[in-house]
């Protein structure tokens, strides 16, 4: 009996020694466990009740169970206090100075292709025309046969091709949407397209690929003053109020009459500078009165409609609105160029 009472005496005291330093919550958790788990002093004590004879039984059972509850409050106690201890320290490192200035986030640019790309889609959509995409990767058919232009046609050697296959070529001209619109829509039609087009020609003022943007309308009554009405709409709303265009004769296969429209030149105001060559216009676009020969292909009949189309290089818009003049800065993603067309 005495030596149990003995023994819980000297446990409390090793209890009480190993707490005298102890810094951390979980330094204390490997103490606890070191006495309470299994092997350590308090647990064996209870385990050495099988020597203690029955009539003691009781009163040593009862003095185990106060070492237990004592040394449970004794580390459950520290246990909170440097938890709490612990809280404050992480607060205090983690405070955020909300005064400092942020660390500003890098953002990009529209490519001046995209921005004219917009400014077309708006001008025109305001104007009342659907965007129709057609596919990059085209039928020799929809690209060059249906637009009046056969595999034997002169024409043909206005564009050098990239062919996949006698049938498939990328497409050389976003005019190819033209047909596939027309055979599956009858009039009215009024379309817009934009897309890349590829060409084997590559220079200053070429690249294997570029945009072009694409119009078609197609109604009764359509005519060639209608398109310079819709023409000089669109050059004021992009070059600026003032500017004029004019229409001079041209060829294309799948237009009747064609035509080359030029727009009075918006640096000068027409007088002659360097970016119109001293002219006083500057060519911007081809166009034309939809030739019958398409118009029947498609199944739309000639004598009870008309219509007229045009198609533009966007990069050669992008560098006339820009002043930019050297095409290849619109394809090499320097990011000093893009910069410069940030609003
Ligand atoms: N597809 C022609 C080209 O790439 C541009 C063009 C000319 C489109 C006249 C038209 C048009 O729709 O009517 O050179």
């Amino acid at each position: 009996m005495q030596s149990v009472k003995e023994k819980i005496k000297e446990i409390k005291q090793h209890i009480e020694e190993a707490l005298e330093n102890v810094k951390l919550s979980k330094k204390l958790y490997e103490i606890k466990m070191k006495f309470m788990g299994k092997g350590g002093e308090v647990s064996d004590l209870s385990k050495s009740m099988r020597d203690v004879p029955p009539e003691e039984r009781p009163e040593v059972g009862k003095l185990i169970n106060e070492l237990k509850v004592w040394s449970d409050g004794k580390f459950s106690e520290l246990d909170e206090r440097l938890k709490a201890e612990e809280l404050k320290k992480r607060y205090a490192e983690e405070t955020v100075d909300v005064t400092m200035p942020a660390k500003r986030a890098a953002y990009g640019a529209l490519h001046p292709n995209t921005l004219i790309r917009n400014e077309l889609v708006d001008v025109f959509s305001g104007m009342g025309f659907e965007i129709f995409e057609g596919p990059e990767i085209e039928n020799d058919y929809y690209n060059f046969t249906a637009l009046n232009t056969p595999a034997d046609h002169p024409a043909r050697d206005m564009q050098d091709t990239f062919y996949i296959s006698p049938e498939l070529l990328l497409r050389t001209q976003t005019s190819a949407g033209q047909i596939r619109v027309m055979e599956k829509k009858k009039p009215p039609i009024k379309i817009l397209s934009p897309g890349k087009v590829y060409r084997s020609d590559d220079d200053a003022t070429h690249s294997p690929m570029f945009s072009q943007m694409e119009g078609l309308v197609v109604d009764e009554g359509i005519a060639l003053s209608d398109l310079k009405g819709m023409l000089d709409e669109f050059a004021r709303k992009i070059f600026g109020e003032g500017v004029k265009t004019r229409l001079r004769p041209s060829y294309f296969p799948f237009t009747e009459p064609s035509v080359e429209v030029d727009v009075s030149c918006f640096a000068c105001g027409g007088a002659g500078c360097r970016l119109c060559k001293g002219t006083g216009w500057i060519e911007v676009l081809g166009a034309g009165m939809v030739n019958r020969r398409v118009l029947e292909g498609c199944g739309i009949d000639p004598d009870k409609y008309t219509g007229f189309a045009f198609g533009m290089g966007i990069e050669r818009i992008a560098m006339l609105k820009y002043g930019i003049n050297n095409m290849k800065l619109l394809f090499e993603g320097d990011v000093r160029f893009l910069k410069q067309f940030k609003d």
